[in-house]
């Protein structure tokens, strides 16, 4: 048999696979499990694993919803800095809670801590030492998005603990500021593995959560910057009327509390609050990828839930690499004895601090 087609008909079929295309990219496939991970890991070590994390966190989040976004953003604090870890939780790291110097940009709300360490002894309790805290972060995150309303998905499990944190340095080199442009996110995240699509999905993050005046005085000092609102900048200069101001406003003016697309509903109106955010609108690299998920909460979420496995895997230990934390903001004791030069590294590390 053969098959004949007219030039015309030609081109209307390129042109239908090239949108065929287009369509396909924001359509990414969910990535693999990392080897060593599965979504099945603690089948028989912890079967009750997920249910105890998720009805932990619906007490937790019914008297404050706040600390979903907490718990959401040190997530994405462990994964970018030395891998998925929870080397975030351990005493002494940048971002920690007893890093009284840390820059406001880094510093993550103390009680997420609390939280990380009550799930972690619930669920010691009822399976023993058998889940790592980062595979409890991971989860946490996941269920902040859930309990606000996003989305329901599982994730790949069987993280290990890290032995050692990052230095100051290398944790504001890993995780980008808030004054950062399109193009400075994009190449910084495209050293991770993330495409355009995954960068402004993860940025989706921004739907619920707060921030501190310092985290945009940028764009409100000295005078406006030209993207944005001038609604939106009256309120702010309301919240923050100086240059030094230690006030919070939300990420996400539409719903704040509220895990959904409107994230990028306020990019479309100019009321994203970062220049990060912003500046996804600007850049004509990002700015269809923004309105498509403005107008599609499924496409986005979809998206953001690839994005999200993607983020959960980066540089995880598996197998016997690290340990499994008996308290997730310190290394279990008996490694002093196993890796004491280690040790010794990195009581110089808290030192020089
Ligand atoms: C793309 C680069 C990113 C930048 C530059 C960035 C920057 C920031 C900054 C500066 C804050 C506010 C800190 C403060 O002033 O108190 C913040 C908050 C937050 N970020 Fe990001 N972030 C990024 C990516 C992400 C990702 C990937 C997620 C998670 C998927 C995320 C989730 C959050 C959440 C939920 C909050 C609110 C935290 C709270 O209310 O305690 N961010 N982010
Ligand atoms: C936890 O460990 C104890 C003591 O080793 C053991 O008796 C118990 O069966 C273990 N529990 C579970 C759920 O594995
Ligand atoms: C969430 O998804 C899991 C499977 O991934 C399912 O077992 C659970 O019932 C779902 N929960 C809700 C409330 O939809
Ligand atoms: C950290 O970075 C700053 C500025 O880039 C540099 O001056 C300082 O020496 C670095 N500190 C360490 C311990 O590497
Ligand atoms: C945080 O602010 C400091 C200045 O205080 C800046 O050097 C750093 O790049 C910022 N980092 C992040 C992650 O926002
Ligand atoms: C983005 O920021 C970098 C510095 O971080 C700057 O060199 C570059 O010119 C900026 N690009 C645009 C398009 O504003
Ligand atoms: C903090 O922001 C609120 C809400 O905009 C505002 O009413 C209040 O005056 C601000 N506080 C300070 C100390 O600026
Ligand atoms: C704040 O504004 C004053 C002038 O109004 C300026 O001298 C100072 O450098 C600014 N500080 C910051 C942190 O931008
Ligand atoms: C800023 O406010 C926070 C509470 O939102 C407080 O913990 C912190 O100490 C304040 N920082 C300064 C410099 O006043
Ligand atoms: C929204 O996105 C989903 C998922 O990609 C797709 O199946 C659906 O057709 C889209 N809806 C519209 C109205 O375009
Ligand atoms: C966990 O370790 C910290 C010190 O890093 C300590 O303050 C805390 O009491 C420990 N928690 C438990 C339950 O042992």
């Amino acid at each position: 048999m053969t098959m004949a087609f007219s030039k015309a008909s030609c081109q209307t079929l390129i042109f239908a696979l090239l949108l065929l295309c287009n369509l396909r990219a924001l359509e990414a496939q969910t990535p693999a499990p990392a080897p060593g991970l599965s979504y099945t890991f603690y089948r028989t070590t912890c079967p009750n694993l997920e249910t105890i994390v998720r009805q932990q966190l619906q007490t937790v989040f019914a008297s404050d919803i706040g600390q979903a976004a907490g718990l959401l953003r040190l997530h994405f604090h462990d994964c970018f800095v030395q891998g998925c870890d929870a080397s975030v939780l351990l005493d002494g790291s940048a971002s920690g809670p007893s890093e009284k110097d840390a820059p406001p940009n880094l510093t993550l709300r103390a009680q997420a801590f609390v939280i990380i360490e009550n799930l972690r002894r619930l669920v010691h309790n009822a399976c023993n030492r058998t889940v790592s805290c980062a595979d409890i972060t991971a989860l946490a995150a996941r269920d902040a998005v859930f309990l606000s309303g996003g989305p329901n998905y599982s994730i790949p499990l069987g993280r290990r603990d890290g032995l050692t944190f990052a230095t100051v340095n290398v944790t504001l080199a890993n995780l980008p500021p808030p004054t950062a442009n399109a193009s400075f996110i994009l190449e910084s995240l495209s050293t991770k593995g993330f495409t355009p699509t995954d960068v402004v999905s993860l940025s989706g993050g921004h739907t619920i959560g707060i921030g501190h005046c310092g985290s945009f005085s940028n764009r409100i000092f000295p005078s406006r910057d030209p993207s944005m609102d001038q609604t939106f900048f009256n309120n702010l200069r309301l919240t923050c009327p100086t240059n030094t101001s230690n006030n919070t406003t939300v990420l996400d003016i539409r719903s704040p509390n509220v895990f959904d697309n409107k994230y990028y509903v306020d990019l479309m109106n100019r009321q994203g609050l970062f220049t990060s955010d912003q500046d996804l609108y600007t850049d004509s690299r990002t700015r269809t990828i923004v309105t498509n998920f403005a107008v599609n909460q499924t496409l986005s979420y979809q998206n953001f839930i690839n994005a999200m496995i993607k983020m959960g895997q980066l540089n995880v230990l598996t197998g016997t690499q690290g340990e499994i934390r008996a308290n997730c903001s310190r290394r279990n004791s008996n490694d002093l004895f196993i890796l004491p030069n280690m040790e010794r590294d990195q009581d110089e590390k808290v030192a020089s601090y």
